[in-house]
């Protein structure tokens, strides 16, 4: 398959390397076209995949069946509308963390998702897929945690472009998981917004319920867009440990003459 991935960062990194491991074609372009450039002399020596791998300009979307938004929510919805029609029929790929920069805060509305806003700016020609939202960038580039293969959600409305994505999944050595419709189950498009191995009893609330209860994301570093995750043997938690509402000292008792702190 031809893919075109936006973006030179971390994530284009990884996704890049996986599908090169999957045979396929990989083109990458980006608005510094020079760090396209460099990522492509990168992964041209490290790489052992068998695919092909090249820089270009932005006319690159056109000529992918699949292209995969490796930047920013916000620059991807950007992206999204001014292709627009140029993405007519092709699979576009969200894989968007819709959160502020200090992870505090989504920048989507309750009710709504990353996935439905690039959808609703790309236009209904095109086939929004969810997905690799929940990988960390630098797992994604051995495609693996221990020897297990790294899950990857795959959220769409549209069930062709769902198992397409699911093939270019397991051909770089990951395992698809299809989560259906990217309605706004959570903001992150119907996935779990939790990194891989992370036992599903252990795994954080979801998104849209942490919005709801006014507490935080947990900026630590289990979170895939800040960062490694946490090191072997320590217990990851969903437990939010910072306070965003006032805290107001329990006042003194005949029993407990000081104020109580929080
Ligand atoms: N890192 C992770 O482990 C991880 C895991 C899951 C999902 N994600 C998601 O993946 C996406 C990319 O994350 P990343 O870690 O790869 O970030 P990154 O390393 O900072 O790379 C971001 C890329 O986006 C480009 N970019 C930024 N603003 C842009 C704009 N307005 N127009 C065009 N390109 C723009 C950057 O270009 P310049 O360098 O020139 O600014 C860079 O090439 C984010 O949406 C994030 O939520 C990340």
């Amino acid at each position: 398959m031809k893919i075109t991935i936006v973006g030179a960062g971390n994530m284009a990194r990884g996704i890049a390397t996986r599908a090169l491991a999957g045979g396929h074609t990989v083109t990458i372009t980006a608005k510094d076209p020079g760090k396209a450039v460099l990522l492509v002399d990168e992964l041209g020596e490290q790489a052992d995949g068998a695919g092909r791998l090249s820089a270009a300009g932005e006319s690159a979307v056109e000529q992918a069946y699949i292209v995969v938004l490796a930047v920013p929510f916000d620059a991807a919805e950007q992206l999204a509308a001014s292709y627009g029609p140029r993405l007519a029929g092709k699979v576009l790929i969200d894989i968007s963390n819709p959160v502020d920069a200090t992870l505090d805060a989504l920048v989507v509305a309750p009710g709504t998702s990353a996935a439905e806003r690039i959808a609703a700016a790309a236009g209904e020609q095109v086939r929004v897929v969810k997905a690799f939202n929940t990988t960390f960038a630098t797992t994604l580039v051995t495609g693996q945690v221990d020897g297990t293969p790294l899950d990857v959600f795959i959220a769409s409305d549209d069930e062709g472009a769902r198992k397409e994505v699911a093939e270019l999944v397991a051909s770089g050595g990951l395992n698809p998981v299809d989560v259906r419709r990217t309605q706004a189950r959570t903001p992150t498009g119907g996935l779990p917004a939790a990194p891989h191995g992370a036992p599903a009893q252990r795994r954080r609330p979801r998104l849209g319920q942490h919005h709801q209860d006014r507490r935080p994301l947990n900026p630590s570093s289990a979170s895939p867009t800040a960062g490694p995750p946490p090191p072997r043997g320590r217990q990851w938690s969903p437990t939010l440990t910072r306070r965003t509402t006032p805290c107001t000292p329990a006042p003194p008792s005949p029993r407990s003459p000081r104020p109580r702190p929080c």
